[in-house]
């Protein structure tokens, strides 16, 4: 792709000098599920797909871009006099916004850029297309620029100008898996103080299957901005009765012994959901260091159940994936990752049953919602790159 992106540079922008080409994955999280803003642990591991960049400098403040990926695509301008006017630029406010996060946080450029993408995670497949964008851009104006961050800065960054350029109160797992990835291990993260640890996935005969929903209409932001309400509210009842910082302080056992400090039924269940999938998280890595699989395949199923039927995120489409998997003998564990409502599931299949499980659970989905879903077996990847 670095050709390719190159090429396509510079045929927008008609010049070749200069530029570098870079990369930053997707994620996929194996599984803590909305746990990340809960001050609780997660899983994700960076992926082999994401998005490719290629940039260059320019003498004036113009900030242009251009992405390869729509038929009738043409080249945005900002300008870094007035970044606010890309806030609601459709794609082009998460490469603005990250300079904005730049610049609020000192680093300022001294002159604009070009840039032009291409990406190739499936569009609005909860793999971290924004994250991927958001990280790719701050790795790229470190390169440009010069300005002295780490990779986990780039992250804080990325998720900063998410939260406030637009719009989307996200958690920390997204930014920092794609910054941080590692090939071949997933990031144990600890979000209450961003202390984590790689972790090896050595699957020995079987492989990370994401299924995709292809479902259209997502109200995630709203949906989510209002779970983490739930959590927050839940929090500081919690707090009352409890000397924690987040939900991921408290153990199944502290939970039970404190939840009815909780004034309302749904807010308890959902406070549930994030301190047993915390819990289900720290289980899992263990397993997988035991080596024990099995294990870890059961608690990604039971994280999908209680993100079904507690944190209530997932829908017929993510249900229908997930179910229509658990009833393959060589499916070792399947759930939704991401926000839900849409999006993907991931799923650990035995070698000699990936066949069988896009071929049942594709019919099955067509049978029951009428479109089809679309599977990708996926390797885990290194994070950003100049290539
Ligand atoms: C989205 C957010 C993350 C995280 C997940 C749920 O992907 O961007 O921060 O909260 O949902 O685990």
């Amino acid at each position: 792709m670095k050709e390719e992106v190159l090429a396509g540079f510079g045929k927008v922008f008609g010049e070749t000098e200069g530029v570098k080409a870079y990369f930053a994955p997707g994620r996929v999280n194996l599984i803590g599920e909305h746990t990340d803003y809960n001050g609780g642990h997660v899983f994700p591991c960076a992926l082999t797909i994401g998005t490719y960049g290629a940039a260059a400098k320019r003498n004036d403040r113009k900030m242009r871009f251009f992405s390869m990926n729509f038929d009738n695509s043409k080249v945005i301008e900002g300008s870094l006099d007035d970044i606010d006017s890309s806030r609601n630029a459709g794609w082009t406010a998460y490469p603005a916004g990250v300079v904005w996060a730049f610049e609020q946080r000192g680093f300022k450029l001294d002159t604009g850029f070009d840039l032009c993408i291409y990406g190739n995670i499936p569009n609005g497949s909860g793999l971290s297309s924004s994250a991927s964008l958001e990280v790719l851009t701050g790795f790229i104006l470190r390169d440009l620029y010069g300005f002295d961050v780490t990779n986990q800065d780039l992250a804080l960054i990325g998720q900063y100008s998410e939260n406030n350029f637009n719009g989307c109160n996200c958690g920390i797992m997204d930014q920092f898996a794609v910054a941080m990835g590692k090939e071949d291990n997933a990031i144990f993260l600890d979000t209450a103080d961003l202390s984590f640890e790689y972790a090896p996935i050595s699957l020995k005969g079987a492989k990370i299957v994401i299924a995709n929903t292809n479902k259209k209409h997502k109200l995630t932001d709203s949906q989510y901005n209002a779970r983490r309400s739930a959590c927050e509210k839940a929090l500081s009842e919690l707090q009352t009765v409890c000397d924690i910082k987040g939900l991921g302080d408290l153990s199944p056992e502290e939970f039970e012994a404190h939840k009815d400090a909780i004034k309302d039924d749904d807010r308890r269940i959902k406070a549930k959901h994030a301190v047993y999938e915390n819990q289900r998280t720290i289980d899992a890595v263990a397993a997988l260091k035991a080596g024990d699989l099995t294990k870890f395949g059961q608690l990604m199923n039971a994280s999908h159940v209680s993100l079904r039927d507690d944190y209530d995120v997932t829908g017929i489409e993510l249900d229908t994936l997930a179910e229509e998997a658990w009833k393959i003998p060589g499916v070792i564990g399947s759930r939704m990752t991401g926000g839900g409502f849409g999006g993907c599931t991931v799923s650990i299949v035995k070698d000699e049953a990936v066949e069988e499980f896009k071929e049942k659970v594709g019919k099955a989905y067509l049978d029951k919602i009428g479109y089809e879903a679309a599977f990708y077996t996926v390797e885990i990847g290194d994070g950003p790159t100049i290539l």
